[in-house]
């Protein structure tokens, strides 16, 4: 089967937010408890109580954002609940979570501790749900006061002087669902009274996040966006990818049929639709596109692991995550006029995480390893490109074999990846570099595929699954023919001469 790709190297569709390849940590499961607060007088290596090794690997990552502290999780916090000594700190349930008792050791002064640690910016969601208008507003006093007020006096007391810059805030999440069963009209004015009081304090400036649909909730966007547009910086959209028809029936993360991983990636591409159709939607009230979309929480939902917790959410992540990350990152680049930032779910130990833990054992996802080689084109600008080619067809259903998308770095070095979807047949792709300022001096590439279409990482062997170089491709003038191996993530680096 043949593929042809054709890059416009002279054509730049604009830059790819490095927001986009932002990441959310939520208080569920062992994400933030063993996945990375591990406390200072733990036996794993920390710092300041986050673990070394977890920190370590995704320092890697140049994550520029995290979310926190949810999810539906969030509309249930009392920040006030998780600062101050420790051990003094009140306990509540996670209702929402597995009913586990929360500690609170893991609040405000430890995320954006974390975040300094990973040089990313924070994304704080507040309370609508269960919380008061006072209490959101003291709480961006709190993290942003420059000066003596009451908040930055007891933040000073919690032994932080200097006030923390604080640019993403989210006012609510799921507010349709977990965050109050609201209806669309009722979240607006909601929206419009709460995001009052989330004040700019000296320099800092909030960049304000309204609470968006569910999939294809596009009465939710239209009148959240109608009602409340000139109040928001952006608005999210939720979507996750699961293999099955229903929820109850999501299907398991590994042990799947070729139906299975057909339908992940078809469900996967999606995201296209949804985007396309929430964005026209905001074109009505917003055509300069200055409201970014932010698709706050993504990624692939399986049914648990077998004799986990169904609350923690605790899911295997196999060679067909990898596709469904990279494919989906695609879909963002091509929509970067409109899509300004998106945070898979979630970072550690739940749902498509880029690392799993197990007591101090750590390894890497395949997730991990696509988001680590996709961070070229964290702030590229993005190359026009067009593709043509036969479909993998499986029951007389089809979907595009191959997925790409080519940028161009700050330092004029090309990248183009490459996801190819079929679980059997490799992809003989062939990628005409148009326009290029001179001729092609070198081409290096990495790979990740596998034999098997639920190939993974474990704690026995972490390592089963990594990135390699990548040699399968010959270099004709100004065209790269390369053959993709099945189920397989391929990133490009083209240097011109
Ligand atoms: O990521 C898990 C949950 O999915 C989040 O808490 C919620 O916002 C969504 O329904």
């Amino acid at each position: 089967m043949s593929h042809v790709i054709t890059v416009h190297s002279d054509l730049s569709a604009g830059k790819i937010n490095r927001n986009i390849y932002g990441h959310f940590s939520e208080h569920l499961g062992r994400c933030i408890y063993e996945g990375l607060w591990v406390g200072e007088d733990s036996a794993i290596p920390n710092t300041d109580g986050i673990r070394n090794d977890v920190l370590a690997a995704l320092k890697k990552l140049g994550i520029p954002v995290l979310r926190w502290p949810g999810g539906c999780f969030a509309d249930e916090y009392h920040w006030k609940d998780g600062i101050g000594p420790r051990e003094g700190r009140k306990q509540m349930v996670n209702t929402h979570w597995g009913g586990v008792v929360e500690n609170n050791h893991f609040g405000t002064h430890e995320f954006l501790r974390l975040c300094e640690l990973l040089d990313c910016e924070p994304y704080i969601s507040g309370n609508v749900g269960s919380g008061t208008v006072q209490e959101m507003s003291e709480w961006v006093e709190y993290m942003t006061f420059d000066g003596v007020s009451p908040m930055a006096k007891w933040r000073e007391q919690n032994g932080r002087q200097q006030p923390w810059q604080l640019k993403y805030f989210g006012v609510g999440n799921e507010n349709w669902g977990c965050g109050g069963n609201m209806r669309p009209e009722y979240y607006a004015d909601l929206y419009r009274r709460y995001q009052t009081y989330v004040r700019n304090y000296g320099e800092n400036k909030i960049y304000k996040i309204a609470c968006g649909p569910n999939v294809d909730d596009y009465h939710w966007m239209e009148t959240v966006m109608r009602e409340a547009h000139p109040y928001m910086d952006a608005i999210s959209l939720h979507y996750y990818t699961i293999p099955g028809e229903f929820w109850t029936q999501k299907g398991a993360a590994t042990g799947f049929s070729n139906q299975e991983w057909f339908h992940t990636l078809k469900k996967a591409l999606h995201m296209d639709e949804l985007i396309t159709r929430h964005s026209a939607i905001m074109d009505q009230y917003d055509p300069k596109k200055r409201i970014g979309l932010i698709v706050d929480e993504w990624g692939t939902w399986y049914d648990v692991e077998p004799g986990t917790n169904p609350g923690f959410l605790y899911q295997q992540n196999t060679i067909r995550d990898a596709l469904v990350a990279g494919l989906t990152l695609h879909i963002f680049h091509e929509h970067n006029d409109r899509v300004v930032m998106a945070n898979i779910a979630q970072l550690v130990n739940v749902l498509q995480s880029v690392v799993l833990t197990e007591g101090d054992k750590m390894l890497l996802t395949p997730t991990y390893h696509v988001f680590e080689m996709y961070k070229v084109f964290q702030d590229a600008e993005r190359l026009v490109t067009h593709y043509s080619g036969e479909d993998y067809e499986l029951d007389g259903e089809k979907i595009p074999q191959i997925s790409a998308s080519a940028s161009r770095d700050a330092t004029g070095k090309l990248h183009v990846s490459l996801c190819n979807l079929h679980h059997e047949h490799s992809g003989e792709v062939s990628i005409q570099l148009r326009g290029l300022n001179g001729t092609i001096a070198s081409v290096q590439g990495r790979t990740l595929n596998a034999n098997s279409m639920d190939a993974h990482n474990t704690f026995e062997n972490p390592t089963a699954l990594e990135p390699a170089v990548f040699e399968n491709y010959e270099l004709t003038g100004d065209v790269v023919r390369a053959t993709l191996a099945p189920m397989s993530v391929t990133v490009l680096e083209i240097v011109e001469g």
